[in-house]
Protein backbone atom coordinates (compact mmCIF):
# COMPACT_ATOMS: atom_id res chain seq x y z
CA UNK A 1 0.00 0.00 0.00
CA UNK A 2 0.94 3.79 -1.03
CA UNK A 3 0.19 6.43 0.44
CA UNK A 4 0.24 10.61 0.48
CA UNK A 5 0.69 12.69 3.40
CA UNK A 6 0.38 16.43 3.57
CA UNK A 7 0.77 19.23 5.94
CA UNK A 8 1.63 22.46 7.14
CA UNK A 9 3.64 24.43 9.21
CA UNK A 10 1.11 23.34 12.11
CA UNK A 11 1.74 19.90 11.81
CA UNK A 12 5.26 19.37 11.08
CA UNK A 13 6.36 17.00 14.25
CA UNK A 14 2.86 14.91 13.58
CA UNK A 15 2.73 14.35 10.74
CA UNK A 16 6.74 13.03 11.03
CA UNK A 17 5.36 10.71 13.71
CA UNK A 18 2.55 9.39 11.44
CA UNK A 19 4.88 9.11 8.95
CA UNK A 20 6.99 6.97 10.64
CA UNK A 21 4.22 5.08 12.14
CA UNK A 22 2.55 4.12 8.75
CA UNK A 23 6.22 2.95 7.54
CA UNK A 24 6.65 0.90 10.92
CA UNK A 25 3.74 -1.35 9.25
CA UNK A 26 4.68 -1.37 5.91
CA UNK A 27 3.18 1.22 4.18
CA UNK A 28 4.77 3.38 1.43
CA UNK A 29 4.79 6.91 2.15
CA UNK A 30 4.70 10.00 -0.22
CA UNK A 31 5.55 13.28 1.61
CA UNK A 32 3.91 16.14 -0.35
CA UNK A 33 3.86 18.42 2.95
CA UNK A 34 6.58 20.99 4.61
CA UNK A 35 9.25 19.94 6.59
CA UNK A 36 10.07 23.50 8.74
CA UNK A 37 8.13 25.17 10.87
CA UNK A 38 8.36 28.01 8.44
CA UNK A 39 4.43 29.20 7.06
CA UNK A 40 3.37 26.74 4.80
CA UNK A 41 -0.09 27.63 3.18
CA UNK A 42 -2.21 24.09 3.64
CA UNK A 43 -4.45 24.04 -0.02
CA UNK A 44 -0.91 23.63 -1.47
CA UNK A 45 -0.55 20.02 0.34
CA UNK A 46 -4.08 19.57 0.39
CA UNK A 47 -3.79 19.73 -3.51
CA UNK A 48 -0.80 17.78 -3.91
CA UNK A 49 -1.96 14.98 -2.08
CA UNK A 50 -5.27 14.93 -3.53
CA UNK A 51 -3.87 14.95 -7.17
CA UNK A 52 -1.85 11.89 -6.44
CA UNK A 53 -4.93 9.85 -5.12
CA UNK A 54 -7.06 11.45 -7.67
CA UNK A 55 -4.89 9.92 -10.60
CA UNK A 56 -4.31 6.62 -8.90
CA UNK A 57 -0.80 7.10 -7.96
CA UNK A 58 -1.40 6.54 -4.23
CA UNK A 59 -4.31 4.50 -2.47
CA UNK A 60 -4.87 7.24 -0.09
CA UNK A 61 -3.99 10.30 1.51
CA UNK A 62 -3.68 11.50 5.09
CA UNK A 63 -3.54 15.18 5.77
CA UNK A 64 -2.90 17.01 8.91
CA UNK A 65 -3.07 20.62 9.82
CA UNK A 66 -4.04 22.54 12.80
CA UNK A 67 -7.68 21.69 12.70
CA UNK A 68 -7.77 19.69 9.86
CA UNK A 69 -10.63 21.42 8.44
CA UNK A 70 -8.74 23.64 5.88
CA UNK A 71 -6.07 21.00 4.63
CA UNK A 72 -9.29 18.85 4.43
CA UNK A 73 -11.44 21.03 2.98
CA UNK A 74 -8.85 21.98 0.09
CA UNK A 75 -8.43 18.30 -0.62
CA UNK A 76 -12.41 17.83 -1.19
CA UNK A 77 -12.24 20.38 -4.36
CA UNK A 78 -10.25 18.19 -6.28
CA UNK A 79 -12.76 15.82 -8.23
CA UNK A 80 -13.01 12.27 -6.95
CA UNK A 81 -11.70 13.10 -3.69
CA UNK A 82 -13.70 12.35 -0.40
CA UNK A 83 -11.70 13.48 2.29
CA UNK A 84 -13.43 12.75 6.02
CA UNK A 85 -12.28 15.62 8.35
CA UNK A 86 -12.32 14.14 11.50
CA UNK A 87 -10.98 13.89 15.24
CA UNK A 88 -11.66 10.45 15.98
CA UNK A 89 -11.69 6.92 15.42
CA UNK A 90 -15.29 6.02 15.06
CA UNK A 91 -16.00 8.69 12.52
CA UNK A 92 -12.47 7.66 10.40
CA UNK A 93 -13.77 4.33 10.57
CA UNK A 94 -17.67 5.11 9.62
CA UNK A 95 -16.02 7.58 7.03
CA UNK A 96 -14.55 4.40 4.79
CA UNK A 97 -17.86 2.12 5.25
CA UNK A 98 -20.19 4.40 4.28
CA UNK A 99 -18.76 6.97 2.55
CA UNK A 100 -15.62 5.26 0.66
CA UNK A 101 -13.19 8.39 1.83
CA UNK A 102 -10.24 7.89 -0.24
CA UNK A 103 -8.59 10.60 2.17
CA UNK A 104 -8.59 11.49 5.94
CA UNK A 105 -8.08 14.77 7.63
CA UNK A 106 -7.00 15.79 11.18
CA UNK A 107 -5.77 18.56 13.65
CA UNK A 108 -2.41 18.81 15.20
CA UNK A 109 -3.71 21.21 17.51
CA UNK A 110 -7.21 19.26 18.33
CA UNK A 111 -6.27 15.77 18.71
CA UNK A 112 -3.04 14.08 20.05
CA UNK A 113 -1.01 11.73 18.66
CA UNK A 114 -2.05 8.18 19.81
CA UNK A 115 -6.08 9.63 18.56
CA UNK A 116 -4.63 10.03 15.24
CA UNK A 117 -2.98 6.56 15.02
CA UNK A 118 -6.30 5.29 16.00
CA UNK A 119 -8.16 7.49 13.61
CA UNK A 120 -5.46 5.97 10.72
CA UNK A 121 -5.98 2.55 11.76
CA UNK A 122 -9.41 2.62 11.80
CA UNK A 123 -9.84 4.35 8.23
CA UNK A 124 -7.47 1.95 7.05
CA UNK A 125 -8.94 -0.93 8.50
CA UNK A 126 -12.04 -0.46 7.56
CA UNK A 127 -13.89 -1.72 4.27
CA UNK A 128 -16.07 0.10 1.84
CA UNK A 129 -19.56 -1.61 2.42
CA UNK A 130 -21.07 -1.08 -1.31
CA UNK A 131 -24.97 -1.02 -1.69
CA UNK A 132 -26.90 1.25 -0.53
CA UNK A 133 -23.88 3.37 0.38
CA UNK A 134 -22.34 3.14 -3.01
CA UNK A 135 -26.13 4.56 -4.48
CA UNK A 136 -25.35 7.77 -2.09
CA UNK A 137 -21.60 8.15 -3.18
CA UNK A 138 -22.70 7.91 -6.48
CA UNK A 139 -24.89 10.70 -5.98
CA UNK A 140 -22.69 12.38 -4.54
CA UNK A 141 -19.83 12.16 -7.41
CA UNK A 142 -23.01 13.44 -9.70
CA UNK A 143 -23.06 16.62 -7.61
CA UNK A 144 -19.15 17.03 -8.46
CA UNK A 145 -19.47 16.53 -12.08
CA UNK A 146 -22.45 18.24 -13.00
CA UNK A 147 -23.55 20.64 -10.01
CA UNK A 148 -26.47 19.22 -10.53
CA UNK A 149 -28.93 16.42 -8.78
CA UNK A 150 -30.70 15.58 -12.22
CA UNK A 151 -31.11 12.05 -10.80
CA UNK A 152 -33.42 13.03 -8.08
CA UNK A 153 -35.21 15.45 -10.27
CA UNK A 154 -32.73 18.62 -8.45
C1 LIG B 1 -2.60 27.66 10.35
O1 LIG B 1 -2.37 28.63 11.30
C2 LIG B 1 -4.00 27.08 10.51
O2 LIG B 1 -4.95 28.02 10.12
C3 LIG B 1 -4.14 25.81 9.72
O3 LIG B 1 -3.20 24.89 10.16
C4 LIG B 1 -5.47 25.09 9.81
O4 LIG B 1 -5.88 24.93 11.13
C5 LIG B 1 -6.55 25.61 8.96
O5 LIG B 1 -7.63 25.01 8.81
Amino acid sequence: MKLAIGNDHAAVEMKNEIMDYLKSKGIEVVNVGTDTAERFDYPVAAYRAAKLVASGEVDGGVLICGTGVGIGLAANKVRGIRCCICSDPYTAKLSKQHNNANMIAFGARVIGIETAKMIVDEWLGATFEGGRHAERVALITEIEQTQKLASRGE
